[in-house]
């Protein structure tokens, strides 16, 4: 959380310092500033609220410089205020953090004693200060920030700029994410890589332990221990349009509309379907390897855990491998049990989220070989993996994840598919069928996306003032429940519980009357039966049914209040198909109340907090 962002060349640095926080923004939303080298020294401008505050700050007091640094924070240490805002000087040292300093109560009580004065409530001032004494005592600026960091225990990506040096800018890293670009006589840094899109493809993952000094002519490297770094820089293939909105109101709602093109852009040749198999030599993993596994964990965090439980009902039912599911905060530091001959699958859109990361660097420790699957290219869950095996869905900007969690439900139900072919407990035939089906879904989603949205949108006008929603659904339409309450939760505000249908009856049944919308997932499949009763005894206690049913299911929809359709699949694929009505039902709930769609309150894009 917090987006960090840096420019060092010979254009003006604030216009573009200000378009990539516009495009970090998902990342923290509360307050923002830039620091930038102007001739008289560096000039900070910081601003309350969103970055249009912040724009409006520069507005009346435009700063002019071409070096500077900027950040747009989502608060932990300090509540959001102008004071706490980010860049944070000492002297002549401006610094944007995104991270946690750990020990920072300890720091500031010792600077404080060494008689430096602290005016936020931040832990990133205290690096701030650390620097400063460090150039106070004679060192450069390189060997001043590199000696404070040696103070500093947590995370952290920070862009530092001095007074003392004030062509350059150093940056470094642990833990957080941090990446830089170069182009032709300007160097970047940002948190992410939209945000460096329209100036360059070139890009550079920085490590954990690392720092760079930057100029306009490009970047040294080397370890926080002063061993020179080689490097080289990568394409990225991102365009900068895929980070734009294209004319949709909303990015959320951009990236559902994304998602037949994400599905075959992840799909694409990954499917053998002459062999009625999976293509997967880029992950890395052999034949033997998927014999050898005893078992699958698979951690993820949020929406991802939710892709994961969908995961686990594939792994266990093709592959017939055991398969448990873990929310990545409950795994750490429980002592849980694992070890050689476990797989672990850690899914990420980021890459970066810290639960997901250290849980995993928990499991390799104990044995386990991990498999990342990520959205971002080189980031920190994938560089640490044993075997990755990406999604490909293009940058996704709004904080709820949409267009990711379907692409990592397509790399969950490949990697199914591979495990199962190889351990023998997929005939080909029955894996044919399969991949056939997937290979049909994006266009039987894309055939109704439009119809639906505009049903959806004129349904929720019936329910949206509804305080509580319950979702139902059975086998492997329980964890669609689980995200459709999720993203209603998170965009709209509303109360809402996504249950397993057969659970219902031992608890939440007690909340049921005629104001409670339940939806219920109720695709032609082995549970269809059983739904359908867990609906009938939702409606004798009057709650409105609005059902996700298979295409032309009369009998389901005479039993609802409203309904969408979805198309007749295999049904190991209806997860595929089900969710997007449920994501377009908290998108159209949201936009009708007016809520802030792509930046909803108190959230972040990138969680790299604990
Ligand atoms: C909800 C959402 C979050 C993320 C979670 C994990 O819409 O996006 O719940 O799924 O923060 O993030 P990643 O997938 O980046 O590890």
């Amino acid at each position: 959380m917090c987006g960090i962002v840096g420019y060092v060349g010979n254009e003006e640095a604030a216009p573009i310092l200000l378009d990539g926080l516009r495009r970090l923004e998902y990342r923290g939303y509360d307050s923002a500033g830039v620091a930038i080298q102007e001739a008289s020294g560096i000039e900070v401008v910081r601003a309350v609220g969103k970055l249009r505050n912040l724009e409006k700050a520069l507005f009346d007091r435009p700063l002019q410089g071409s070096v500077g640094i900027g950040h747009t924070r989502w608060a932990t240490h300090g509540r959001p205020s102008e004071v706490n805002a980010h860049p944070h000087v000492a002297g002549p040292i401006a610094v944007v953090h995104n991270g946690i300093i750990e020990n920072h109560l300890r720091l500031r009580a010792e600077l404080e004693k060494g008689g430096f004065t602290i005016t936020s409530d931040t832990d990133t001032e205290i690096v701030s200060h650390l620097i400063h004494r460090e150039t106070r005592a004679g060192h450069d600026m390189l060997t001043s920030i590199r000696r404070a960091l040696a103070q500093v225990e947590g995370a952290y990506a920070i862009a530092v700029v001095s007074e003392a040096e004030p062509r350059r800018i150093v940056v470094a890293k642990s833990s957080s994410p941090l990446v830089l670009g170069v182009s032709r006589n300007a160097t970047y840094c940002a948190s992410d890589i939209p945000a460096l899109l329209p100036y360059t493809n070139e890009m550079v993952f920085m490590e954990d332990g690392e720092i760079a000094v930057l100029d306009p002519d490009g970047f040294s490297l080397s370890t926080l221990a002063g061993e020179p770094v080689n490097r080289r820089s990568r394409k990225i293939s991102w365009s900068p349009v895929m980070a734009e909105k294209a004319g949709y109101k909303h990015f959320m709602l951009k990236e559902i509309f994304e998602q037949p093109r994400a599905l075959e852009d992840t799909m694409r040749g990954r499917l053998d379907r002459e062999r009625a198999d999976v293509e997967t030599a880029e992950i890395g993993l052999s034949d033997e390897d998927a014999k050898a596994i005893r078992r699958v964990i698979l951690l993820a965090c949020g929406t991802s855990h939710h892709a994961t439980i969908a995961g686990r009902y594939w792994i266990e039912e093709l592959a017939k491998l055991p398969a448990i599911t873990e929310l990545a905060s409950e795994f750490r530091g429980r002592d849980a049990v694992i070890g050689e001959g476990d797989l672990v699958i850690a899914v990420s859109q980021s890459g970066e989220t810290i639960d997901t990361l250290m849980a995993a660097k928990e499991a390799k420790a104990r044995g386990a070989k991990v498999l990342a699957i990520a959205n971002v290219n080189g980031s920190a869950i994938p560089r640490m993996a044993d075997a990755s095996f990406y999604t490909h869905a293009g940058p996704e900007i709004g904080v709820a994840s949409t267009k990711c969690f379907m692409t990592q439900l397509a790399n969950l139900l490949m990697f199914s598919i591979w495990l199962s072919r190889r351990r023998g407990t997929l005939s080909e035939g029955e894996a044919r069928e399969i991949v056939e089906g997937l290979v049909r879904i994006p266009h039987q989603i894309e055939e109704r996306l439009e119809a639906m949205h505009e049903k959806i949108s004129d349904m929720v006008r019936e329910f949206s003032n509804a305080r509580d929603v319950l979702f139902l659904g059975r086998g492997l339409s329980f964890p669609m429940a689980l995200e459709g309450a999720l993203k209603l939760k998170e965009i709209s505000y509303v109360h809402a519980e996504g249950y397993a249908a057969g659970e219902m009856k031992h608890g939440p049944i007690a909340l049921l009357d005629a104001e409670v919308p339940v939806i219920v997932l109720a695709p032609q499949d082995r549970h269809h039966e059983r739904v359908c009763s867990n609906l009938q005894e939702a409606r004798a206690r009057e709650a409105k049914i609005i059902g996700v049913t298979t295409a032309g299911d009369a009998q389901t929809q005479s039993l609802c209040d409203a309904f969408v359709e979805v198309a007749p699949v295999h049904e190991v694929l209806s997860p595929f198909l089900t969710v997007v009505p449920l994501q377009l039902y908290a998108y159209c709930v949201a936009d009708h109340k007016g809520t802030d769609v792509d930046q909803p309150r108190n959230l972040a894009k990138t969680v790299t907090v604990e």
